[in-house]
């Protein structure tokens, strides 16, 4: 007979393993950092334009950063800030390379499903990656424990109070804080009933941190990154706990409410990579979404598993839409929630695979223009980066053929692309006055 002290034992080896293993493929001394880029990807690739226009910008104007020759060639490297220096002082044709940045806040995208293996990390690393060499400032949460995301983004140190953990666990004190002192009347027409947060969790000292303690720089100069970590999986342990000390906190904003206060011009499009589960926190991702990316593989049982997903997220969306309109806190958040878009993404996708191509049609037909255009394809280089993901923008071609890399990109490319054309308009949408006709509709539901 096993009890879970045997587990403990099991898991104790386990551990020593684990610390061996993460010296082993990734030691602290060598960090993770961003390759510099050939001006041939600069050109054509990153700013799109073409090369000879880029050679004669750079003869004209000794200004401009100038790369590093490299000693196999004649190309010349750029890093990602020189890139960017670049993006801002070009103008061919008097046009800008900055890409359209919508006033207001940050477009929010949660990368959701509850497989694993369906390519959840590898999409977020990949949209953030190709959003940055595109010119926007990025900020990700990490909502999975398994971390696969930090990993990549060279983040293995993390201490639990600063993830989504400590974000929520410093929002139950805080709103319980405010539910206690606000007057009678503010939220419903009666009180509510006074809580108490134990000394356990108030003297982590959460409260106290600030919404920069949060937020960590990565390997990418424009990426920065809310981390998570093997430890803060007992948030959804320890959140059901949180919901029985304050039934009226609504829980599933605490990470919505937290990101509403973060500058509006700091960040151009924050990435969510949702853990393999429907629980505190995919439900603190999705609710803080403006849209949805669904990202699926391309078989039958990965159909199925979607399938149940969305059914058990519209459950779980739904049972949130009518358990806390009394709550203070849910006054600021409007219930139900609503997304600008839902998209689902096939990954892993390969197209002379006769499965895989009906299995896009299937999807096509069942979610229709729902379904994004462009499945990302099955890319060896990126299956074997190994343990720490490594996005095809971080893989220095020369290390592979140019046509396989070129492939690949050219399919994170497209996806990016797309993700681009559809986010947009909704993005002009969250900042756009509320027109006439709204109004109306507005007052008339109050009425
Ligand atoms: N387009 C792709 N081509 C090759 N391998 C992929 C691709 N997308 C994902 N993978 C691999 O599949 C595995 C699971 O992907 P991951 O993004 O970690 O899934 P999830 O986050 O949904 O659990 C990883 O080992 C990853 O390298
Ligand atoms: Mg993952």
């Amino acid at each position: 007979m096993l009890t879970h002290t045997d587990l403990r034992d099991l898991q104790a080896k386990s551990l020593k393993m684990q610390s061996w293993i993460r010296q082993q493929t990734f030691s602290p001394e060598s960090e993770k950092t961003l390759r510099r880029f050939s001006s041939w990807e600069v050109a054509e690739l990153i700013l799109g334009i073409n090369q000879s226009t880029f050679r004669g910008k750079m003869a004209a104007d000794p200004t401009l950063p100038a790369g590093k020759v490299e000693p196999d060639g004649r190309q010349r490297w750029f890093t990602l800030e020189e890139v960017n220096i670049l993006r801002r002082k070009l103008r061919p044709r008097g046009k800008t390379l900055l890409p359209s940045r919508p006033a207001g806040r940050a477009f929010r995208t949660a990368i959701a499903n509850f497989k694993g293996g369906a390519g959840k990390s590898t999409v977020a690393l990949h949209l953030a990656h190709a959003a940055a060499l595109d010119g926007y400032r990025v900020l990700c949460v990490d909502f999975d424990p398994q971390a696969t995301l930090s990993h990549s983004m060279g983040l293995t140190d993390v201490s639990e109070e600063h993830t989504v953990w400590g974000i929520m666990a410093r929002d139950l004190i805080r709103e319980t804080e405010a539910q206690n002192s606000a007057p009678a009347g503010a939220a419903s027409g009666t009180a509510l009933p006074q809580r108490s947060i134990p000394s356990s969790i108030t003297d982590l000292g959460l409260q106290d941190l600030r919404i920069g303690d949060f937020i960590q720089p990565t390997n990418w100069p424009t990426i920065d990154l809310i981390p998570s970590c093997a430890n803060a999986a007992f948030v959804e342990f320890a959140s059901a706990q949180y919901r029985h000390l304050n039934p009226e906190w609504s829980f599933f904003a605490a990470v919505n409410r937290f990101l509403d206060q973060l500058p509006d011009d700091q960040w151009d499009l924050i990435f969510f990579d949702c853990p393999p589960a429907i629980g505190y926190q995919s439900m603190n991702a999705v609710f803080a979404a403006d849209m949805l990316y669904i990202p699926s593989g391309p078989g039958y049982w990965e159909y199925d598993s979607t399938t149940s997903f969305i059914g058990q997220l519209s459950e779980a969306l739904e049972d949130l839409a009518y358990g806390f309109e009394g709550a203070l806190s849910a006054d600021k958040v409007p219930l139900p929630k609503a997304f600008c878009d839902v998209r689902f993404l096939l990954t892993r996708y390969e197209p002379g695979n006769e499965l895989h191509r009906a299995m896009f049609e299937a999807f096509g037909k069942v979610f229709g223009d729902k379904l994004a255009r462009h499945p990302i394809e099955m890319t060896r280089a990126v299956e074997q980066s190994g343990r720490f993901l490594n996005s095809i923008y971080e893989m220095d071609y020369r290390d592979m053929t140019r046509e396989t890399w070129r492939r690949a990109r050219r399919s994170f490319d497209g996806a990016y692309d797309e993700f681009k054309e559809i986010l947009l308009p909704h993005w002009e949408g969250l900042s756009a006055p509320v027109s006439h006709k709204e109004q109306i509709e507005l007052e008339g539901e109050d009425a």
